[in-house]
């Protein structure tokens, strides 16, 4: 399929990227057919996914959370670029900033999300990154796993699109845990996930 066919994806990210890597490499191996990631945005300028993202020479745009304090101004500039990017999927892959209900209901099941737990479990709001795998020890639950969702005005509350399970090892530090978490579903769910909502996309595009 040639790019100018595919959904046209931005990536938002804030850290290191692993999730955005997963989605490139998926990309680069055919897994990820109907969509085609164009654009990275951090808001986090030292954030190690844009070098990633640089290296697979994909575009780059930093909104700074410490410039845009003010949620309206920063949702305004990502409107902005958004539309002058035609994006029409918008992936949050280790996004750390919560986006307003005016922002994700103009995207109504145009955002998906990867959470590293199994929603409804040690997830909303302040669970995030290491916090979701402390509290799923400190409860002492023996399987967790990561969940890709849309996103609406409810902090990970929208419709789940594909889940998988990770067992937990006795004794396994939180760090341990988060990075089987991402390797063994995080980094496969995500891509898969994209691909299925860009095929949907492309064929309602294509019925209209
Ligand atoms: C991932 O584990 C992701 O699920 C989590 O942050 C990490 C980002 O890693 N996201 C959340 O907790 C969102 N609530 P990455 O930058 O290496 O992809």
């Amino acid at each position: 399929m040639k790019s100018n066919d595919k959904i046209k994806v931005a990536v938002l990210v804030s850290g290191g990227g692993t999730n955005l890597q997963a989605i490139i490499d998926a990309e680069a191996a055919g897994i990820i057919k109907h969509g085609t990631v164009s654009l990275v945005i951090s808001n986090n300028p030292n954030a190690y996914a844009l070098a990633r993202a640089a290296n697979a020479g994909i575009s780059t745009v930093v909104i700074s959370s410490k410039e845009y304090k003010e949620q309206d101004v920063f949702e305004e500039k990502l409107i902005n670029t958004l539309k002058e990017n035609g994006i029409e999927l918008i992936v949050l892959a280790g996004f750390m900033r919560i986006l307003s209900e005016k922002f994700t209901s103009r995207y109504s099941r145009r955002i998906i999300n990867v959470h590293p737990s199994l929603i409804p479990s040690f997830c909303g709001k302040g669970y995030y990154g290491l916090k979701v795998h402390e509290a799923a020890l400190a409860y002492g639950v023996k399987v967790t796993g990561a969940t890709v969702h849309f996103v609406n005005e409810i902090p990970d509350g929208g419709e789940i699109i594909l889940q998988k399970s990770v067992y937990i090892k006795k004794g396994e530090s939180a760090e341990s845990l988060q990075q089987r978490v991402m390797r063994q579903a995080e980094w496969k769910i995500l891509p898969k996930a994209l691909e299925l909502v860009s095929k949907e996309m492309l064929s309602e595009k294509k019925g209209k």
